[in-house]
């Protein structure tokens, strides 16, 4: 399966202009799967509730899931993109799957970064691998990536490539990302963005760094922090589906939940 990602700076606030970039960018592609980067339309960095209110979009009427819908038919490929969702009063940091087909699945960030907890309302869709051409594939956002527990939790559910859509700001992401695949025995795609956002709250850096992570934490593609790129490999998602670490040990068999809830212990040698 050939899949990749797509690191490029949107620029704040002109959703029409990045859409137009990402078009013009895939148009003619080979992949099967493509990521972008977290919040790829709107930029990152808010001022408050009220500007990010008015450039998130309702994915019933939203003319970039319209023309990223016309792009994964004409291309023949699904996209996994970060989105600014509007619903009713709320407003949520979103990453998107479409497809040829259109919009087929939504995920909303729970781990919110920063400032993005004074604009944004917590993401409240659960952690549920959805399978595009026979490859279960889960999603999760920047920030999840410090919580151990969304990359297992996907990939417990099933999930053999993490499609991440990114905003990092901080150095530990990339390095972090090469252990959470091999505890996981999956794949992972990383799609950060590059670039500056200078905004009234401040100064934000991206780290680009893009990445495509195999089973056994190696890199498989990377980007360095600025270039703008179309990254794709072809990559064997069997490898993740081969959970035996030794012929006895079994990543998921031989865990031990019992021992890892915090709040209780069980009895010991009495
Ligand atoms: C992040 O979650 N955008 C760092």
């Amino acid at each position: 399966m050939k899949v990749g990602y797509y690191q490029y700076a949107p620029e704040f606030g002109t959703p029409g202009r990045n859409l137009e970039k990402v078009e013009n960018c895939l148009a003619g592609v080979d992949a099967d799967i493509i990521v972008l980067p977290e919040l790829a339309f709107t930029g990152y960095f808010f001022e408050d509730r009220d500007e990010l209110q008015e450039l998130a979009e309702d994915v019933s009427e939203s003319p970039t899931v319209n023309g990223l819908s016309r792009l994964c038919k004409n291309g023949n490929f699904y996209l996994v993109t970060g989105f600014a969702e509007r619903c009713k009063e709320k407003v949520y940091n979103a990453a998107l799957v479409i497809g040829p087909s259109g919009l087929l699945y939504r995920y909303r960030k729970i781990h919110l970064f920063n400032t993005e907890k004074e604009y944004f309302d917590s993401g409240d869709t659960p952690l549920e691998p959805i399978e595009i051409k026979g490859v279960k594939l889960g999603v999760m956002i920047c920030f999840d990536w410090i919580f151990p527990e969304t990359a297992r939790t996907l990939a417990l559910r099933g999930a053999e490539l993490i499609c991440h859509p990114s905003n990092l700001v901080l150095a530990y992401c990339q390095k972090a990302m090469l252990t959470r695949c091999l505890e996981n025995c999956v794949y992972s795609i990383t799609a950060n963005r590059t670039g500056k956002e200078t905004r009234p709250r401040g100064e934000l850096l991206f780290t680009g760094g893009s990445q495509i992570v195999g089973p056994k934490g190696e890199v498989v593609a990377g980007s360095d922090s600025e270039e703008e790129a179309v990254v794709i490999r072809d990559i064997d998602l069997s490898e993740a589906r081969k959970k035996l670490i030794t012929e006895n040990n079994d990543l998921f068999a031989d865990r031990r939940p019992e021992f890892y809830a915090y709040n209780e212990c069980p009895s010991g040698n009495d």
